[in-house]
């Protein structure tokens, strides 16, 4: 743990999308977990008072996993609430007013980035800012100048450490797990390089569409919205060397930034984007949008231990299934007996339950040679509690506790990787709802083929 935990926390955005889906079910099970004893502030501009606000977290935990009646008794005595504009001193004056003793607070800035630099400076202003931590929600920046932007703008009221910068894939158990069950296990290490690896896939497919967020995803598209960031994370931990220190979090991150130093910029030639027929007349949707609901793109990592073995990704909205899983394929071994189906590899199913499972042939029952091939399962979550992403976070935050998040110089590296393609103006096809994008996609895949997740 660094440093002392916050005696308050200050959310903006309080009346968004963000805090009625994820952050008041947060908070309640933070209260539940005994992780949130101190004063709770939301800041909007909507006209609200405190019972209002206290109503809405009410109805926010209604419809998101339930309420629990001692709970949220607590959490109500523990909130505050400020409404006014983000541009207006007066809002940040109330703010350092609610904070009352507070000395330590956390600042969650649940608010587009466009809003950051205001926000920021009027937290500095009012001296709310002082003996402070922030957290910034994903996407941070568009491209790599607005990150470093963004990145200036914060360090002029932060120190790098008060700053934690939120991929809630960072909280998700299996995500963790990737790098727990390579460094935890020595059978893993001796294969997991070029030698043997022939190639590693990350599939995140979502049955579901933009869900309403037209307006917001017609800003980003899936290249900004989650290949950025949280497959890049998980690209993270399937391929960075093990950390130099045990036990040390910052060793873990330099680990990371060091794997993504190695990652070519993504050659536009190597990228496929598409959107789903119906996309444009999705709400707030320009009827002409170029936005990608799909990419799939192939990654070189130029290291010792991965050069020549491809990455690919591919993430989009509307196919088939929704879900996360990373595919390690093994080399093939020489073909001593005929008919081998190939089934020499790792898979990480990240969500939305968590598995870890091995591929390998055995020989079928009867006299002939053949093969079969079978998963030995490692590990199976069901029901694995991925809500629990944004309490784990929170609170992670609020003790100042970094491990979980995203440093300056590896969401640098992210945005450096990417960048070639947001610049590009790649075509976007148009793909079936229900379908795997693109057919284009496939060849990304060469030699091999895309693992389906559902079969
Ligand atoms: C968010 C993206 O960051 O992650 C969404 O903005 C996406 O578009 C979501 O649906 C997926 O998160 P999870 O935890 O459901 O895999």
């Amino acid at each position: 743990m660094s440093g002392a935990s916050s005696d308050a926390l200050v959310f903006f955005g309080a009346t968004g999308d963000l805090a009625y889906k994820k952050v008041f079910p947060a908070l309640q099970r933070m209260i539940l977990h005994g992780r949130l004893d101190v004063p709770v502030i939301g800041i909007a501009k909507a006209g609200w008072g405190l019972e209002q606000f206290r109503d809405r977290a009410a109805d926010s935990l209604a419809r998101h996993g339930g309420i629990d009646r001692d709970a949220f008794g607590k959490l109500s005595g523990l909130l505050r609430y400020v409404d006014g504009d983000y541009a207006d001193p007066a809002t940040f004056d109330a703010v350092r007013r609610e904070l009352g003793a507070s000395r330590r607070p956390t600042h969650y800035l649940a608010i587009p980035p466009a809003l950051f630099g205001e926000v920021v400076g009027q937290l500095e202003r009012s001296g709310a800012a002082d003996g402070a931590r922030v957290i910034v929600e994903k996407p941070f920046g568009r491209d790599l100048s607005s990150a470093r932007e963004l990145n200036r703008i914060l360090h002029a009221s932060f120190d790098e450490s008060a700053i934690f910068r939120i991929d809630h894939y960072l909280g998700k158990n299996a995500v963790q797990n990737l790098v727990f069950f390579r460094f935890a296990n020595s059978f893993l290490e001796p294969i997991w390089n070029r030698n043997f690896v022939e190639s590693v896939q990350i599939t995140m497919a979502e049955r579901f569409g933009v869900q309403g967020r037209g307006a917001f995803y017609e800003q980003v598209g899936a290249v900004r919205d989650v290949v950025q960031n949280h497959l890049l994370q998980v690209l993270a931990n399937v391929a960075m060397e093990p950390p130099v220190r045990s036990g040390s979090n910052e060793s873990v991150r330099d680990e990371k930034v060091k794997v993504l130093k190695a990652v070519l910029p993504l050659d536009p030639s190597h990228v496929v984007r598409g959107q789903f027929r119906g996309y444009r007349e999705e709400t707030g949707v320009s009827p002409h949008s170029r936005v990608e609901t799909f990419a799939a793109v192939r990654l070189r990592i130029q290291s010792w231990r991965w050069q020549g073995v491809p990455f690919i990704i591919r993430a989009g909205k509307c196919l088939p299934v929704t879900c996360t899983e990373v595919f390690v394929t093994l080399r093939q071994p020489p073909p001593v007996y005929a008919a081998v189906p190939p089934a020499n590899h790792f898979r990480f199913r990240l969500g939305p339950e968590a598995a870890i499972a091995v591929g390998a042939t055995v020989k079928r029952q009867g006299e002939e040679f053949a093969g079969e091939e079978i998963e030995l399962l490692f590990s199976h979550d069901a029901g694995s509690a991925e809500a629990d992403a944004y309490e784990q976070l929170l609170g992670d935050a609020m003790d100042g506790e970094p491990f979980r998040f995203s440093r300056e110089d590896y969401v640098e590296e992210a945005w450096r990787i990417v960048d070639p393609v947001l610049k590009a103006d790649l075509p976007v096809s148009g793909y079936e709802p229900g379908t795997w994008g693109p057919p284009a996609a496939d060849a990304l895949a060469a030699p091999g083929t895309w693992h389906d997740p559902t079969v």
